[in-house]
């Protein structure tokens, strides 16, 4: 999932949750001292952002400095900005507003309510001041899709009323603060697509009410900590892309929330924990390229809320448990690239969701399945480079929206199947090196999508 389609999801919540700060908004507020050291730190800032840039922005030319009138309420007009009943900013709400400039000029201590403060998507550069801090009633904080950059400070950890924290999408680097163990009403934090490194700060684990941690895309080494099993409210977890390495913690089976546990792409080893089977609600899981081995444990038969499950890429040995064949929503099925041996259970064919099914790259042999003829939904079909032996089965011709077969490398004997062009949706059908006999079927006139066709010594 995209970071953009996640901060949509989250900012309908977002919207729903401010309505009724907005309400309080409309109040036309009392004039008072407070609020002219509020106007005034905020329109020093606008004054420290690169003018040619706020022409484009429509929403802030009302506090431009040619008709400043510091005795005008920023809570009056001024479009981003909110106020609680006694006059004091207590929102800034900027996101892709075309501003440029830094944090540098921004008077943290003069608007001591601020609760939220959403700058997301915009050119804001150079690191987030230590004086941060003392925005002590800061719930939200989004940062995202700038270009900050330098160290998360440490004293983020003084934001002790912030529940939503977004700096993904900058350029970040160092280390993830173990002070970011401190936020402990944190539910949503988000670090994604920065440049951090060093390893996950176990403190991590104090934030129970986390429902979205999201790292992906840093350079983040050392191995998974096993505290991160506390945060059971988790939702969408996601560690993918990263320099990861160890072994998976079996706590993680107790994050039993979880709809989205994604870890490709890092550098993990050892098996794939049993307590997986634990992970009812489970989407997605992804782990694809890495080292992983040992057996897929018969367990993540029970996780039938599974749509896609992807193992490609690691070194899983043994045979494909028929426990798989329980997962009836799983639409994706990627085993692909590993050890796997054993012959192909019949209970792949019970899933007849399947879009997409990869097992090329193993040491299956045996017959494949006459159940394959069930996977009417099947569009990716890759069976190349094992030890498949006997016919292809002539009901994989009846699969109607196939469109990429490869059962190349093996040793299927016999003839193709006969309808095989049937449903007119082959595009991409490659079958050489194998040993089979006989003619190419006549259906062949039927395959006008085709565009790429290797049949070996078929006539
Ligand atoms: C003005 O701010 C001071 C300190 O920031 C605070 O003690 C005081 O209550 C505020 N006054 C009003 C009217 O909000
Ligand atoms: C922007 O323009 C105002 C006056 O027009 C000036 O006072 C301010 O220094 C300028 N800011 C920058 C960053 O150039
Ligand atoms: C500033 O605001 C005050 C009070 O609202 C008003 O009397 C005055 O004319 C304004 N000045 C300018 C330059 O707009
Ligand atoms: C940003 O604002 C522009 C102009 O108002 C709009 O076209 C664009 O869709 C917005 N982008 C996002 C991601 O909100
Ligand atoms: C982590 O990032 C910091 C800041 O960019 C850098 O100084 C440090 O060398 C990096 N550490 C490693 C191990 O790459
Ligand atoms: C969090 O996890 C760690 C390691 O798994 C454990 O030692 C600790 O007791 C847990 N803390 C809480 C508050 O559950
Ligand atoms: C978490 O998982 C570990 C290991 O799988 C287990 O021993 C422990 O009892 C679990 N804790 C909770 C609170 O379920
Ligand atoms: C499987 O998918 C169907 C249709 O989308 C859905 O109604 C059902 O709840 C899913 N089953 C599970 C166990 O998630
Ligand atoms: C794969 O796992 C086997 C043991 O299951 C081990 O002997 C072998 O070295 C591993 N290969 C790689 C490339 O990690
Ligand atoms: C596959 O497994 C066998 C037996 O465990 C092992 O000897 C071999 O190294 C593995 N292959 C790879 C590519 O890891
Ligand atoms: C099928 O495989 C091809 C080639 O690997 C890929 O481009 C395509 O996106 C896949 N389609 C589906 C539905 O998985
Ligand atoms: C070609 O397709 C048509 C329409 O689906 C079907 O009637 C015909 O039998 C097919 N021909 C062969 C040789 O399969």
């Amino acid at each position: 999932m995209g970071s953009l389609a996640i901060k949509k999801v989250f900012s309908l919540l977002i919207n729903f949750v401010l309505f009724s700060q907005l309400v309080f908004s409309l109040e036309v507020p009392a004039v008072s001292s407070n609020s002219s050291k509020e106007a005034t730190a905020l329109l020093t800032w606008k004054n420290s952002l690169q003018n040619e840039s706020q022409s484009h922005s429509s929403s802030w030319t009302s506090v431009s400095s040619s008709t400043l009138n510091l005795s005008r309420n920023p809570c009056n007009n001024w479009l981003g900005i909110s106020c609680n009943l006694a006059g004091s900013v207590v929102k800034i709400d900027l996101g892709n507003s075309s501003l440029q400039g830094t944090l540098h000029g921004f008077s943290f201590s003069s608007l001591p309510n601020l609760a939220y403060i959403d700058l997301y998507m915009n050119t804001l550069f150079e690191t987030i001041p230590p004086q941060i801090s003392y925005m002590s009633k800061l719930e939200h904080l989004d940062l995202s899709f700038n270009q900050f950059s330098g160290k998360i400070p440490p004293q983020i950890g003084s934001l002790s009323k912030l529940k939503y924290l977004d700096l993904s999408c900058n350029q970040f680097s160092g280390k993830i603060p173990q002070e970011i163990g401190k936020l402990t009403n944190l539910e949503v934090l988000h670090l994604a697509y920065n440049n951090l490194n060093s390893s996950i700060p176990e403190e991590i684990g104090r934030l129970n009410f986390l429902t979205e941690l999201l790292l992906h895309r840093n350079h983040i080494d050392g191995s998974i900590p096993s505290s991160l099993g506390n945060l059971t409210n988790l939702v969408n977890l996601l560690l993918s892309d990263n320099e990861l390495s160890g072994f998976v913690p079996s706590e993680m089976g107790n994050l039993s929330n979880l709809d989205l546990l994604f870890i490709h792409r890092n550098c993990l080893i050892g098996p794939i924990p049993p307590t997986f089977g634990n992970l009812k609600k489970l989407i997605s899981l992804s782990m694809f390229a890495n080292s992983f081995s040992g057996p897929i444990p018969l367990e993540i038969g029970n996780l039938n809320s599974l749509m896609q499950l992807s193992l490609l890429q690691n070194n899983l040995s043994g045979s494909i448990p028929p426990s798989l064949g329980d997962l009836a929503n799983l639409t994706l099925l990627h085993l692909n690239n590993n050890n796997l041996s054993g012959s192909i259970p019949t209970e792949i064919g019970k899933l007849t969701s399947l879009i997409s099914l990869q097992l090329n790259e193993n040491q299956l042999h045996g017959y494949l399945p006459t159940s394959f003829a069930n996977l009417s939904n099947l569009v990716n079909l890759t069976l190349h480079d094992n030890q498949l032996t006997g016919p292809i089965p002539q009901g994989i011709g009846n699969l109607l929206n196939l469109a990429f077969l490869r059962v190349d490398t093996n040793q299927f004997i016999g003839n193709l199947p006969q309808n095989i062009c049937h449903g007119l949706s082959l595009r991409y059908f490659v079958a050489s090196n194998n040993h089979l006999d006989g003619r190419i079927p006549k259906s062949f006139k039927n395959c006008t999508s085709i565009v790429r066709v290797f049949l070996g010594d078929l006539k």
